[in-house]
């Protein structure tokens, strides 16, 4: 799975054009599910371009998802309002969630729960901090934030669960996990879900890679073989970019 996070980035008629020009460059795209999250107020008009492009197999995701249904919440969007407007997975803990919004683990939880029984697929982001790698805490950071996400999962949720390993100091900075960094650490994600799961459910969990991916980089990532896939938020910016992302070179 290649997956666009726009972040807080783009118009409705932004999104819609970007739909426009990236649909014909990835007619040739084999064996690959492509995943697009725009913000919130363009995911209607995301889904209606795709429907116009043919291309209802893109996924249209949320960037986040509250975990009740309705109810006096401000300011918040529930799974089946998503699923109203066309988008068909969320994105819960990403790091700059965790960081500038205070989200827990547990509150990742409760939201991926709720976003599987509302029917949508997920993307749980986990990763560590620059100082966590230092002081030789990545390990326990992220087997810390990947069991927690997974409380009361029953065994049907992890069909529609994907992983996203995004170490913090490799978002947005430009600098990327080398192949061997991001191997170690989506091989060490599988160990923890085999030790909890079983090896059935943590050998076909889906794990993407994100931070910094690019055209440049992309398929020296997609080489490792416990690397399903990436998250990409820069360079999914540009239809070209994220299509030569979407068309990674298989090793
Ligand atoms: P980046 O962001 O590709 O701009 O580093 C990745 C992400 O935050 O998902």
């Amino acid at each position: 799975m290649i997956a666009a996070n726009w972040k807080m980035y783009k118009t409705i008629p932004e999104a819609v054009a970007y739909v426009g020009r990236f649909v014909p460059m990835v007619r040739n795209a084999a064996d690959v599910d492509i995943l697009i999250a725009p913000p919130f107020t363009a995911i209607s008009s995301v889904a209606a371009a795709l429907k116009k492009g043919g291309r209802t197999d893109i996924f249209v995701a949320a960037q986040d998802v509250f975990y009740e249904e309705k109810g006096a919440f401000t300011g918040e969007v529930s799974p089946s309002m998503i699923r109203d407007a066309g988008g068909g997975f969320a994105i819960v803990g990403h790091s700059e969630r965790r960081q500038y919004f205070h989200e827990t683990d547990s509150l990742v939880n409760k939201k991926a729960k709720a976003a599987l029984k509302g029917g949508l697929g997920v993307i749980i982001c986990v990763g560590e901090t620059i100082e966590e790698r230092n002081t030789g805490r990545t390990f326990d950071v992220v087997k810390r934030q990947v069991s927690e996400a997974l409380v009361e999962f029953q065994e049907a949720d992890f069909k529609n669960t994907v992983f996203a390993y995004e170490p913090i100091w490799a978002i947005g900075t430009g600098v990327t996990a080398t192949p061997e960094q991001a191997e170690e650490a989506h091989l060490f994600i599988r160990s923890v879900m085999k030790e909890i799961y079983g090896g059935d459910i943590a050998g076909d969990m889906r794990i993407l890679y994100g931070g910094s991916v690019k055209p440049d980089n992309v398929d020296e990532i997609m080489a490792c073989p416990d690397v399903d896939g990436a998250l990409v938020g820069g360079a999914s910016l540009d239809p070209e970019s994220f299509s030569r992302l979407v068309m990674f070179k298989k090793g």
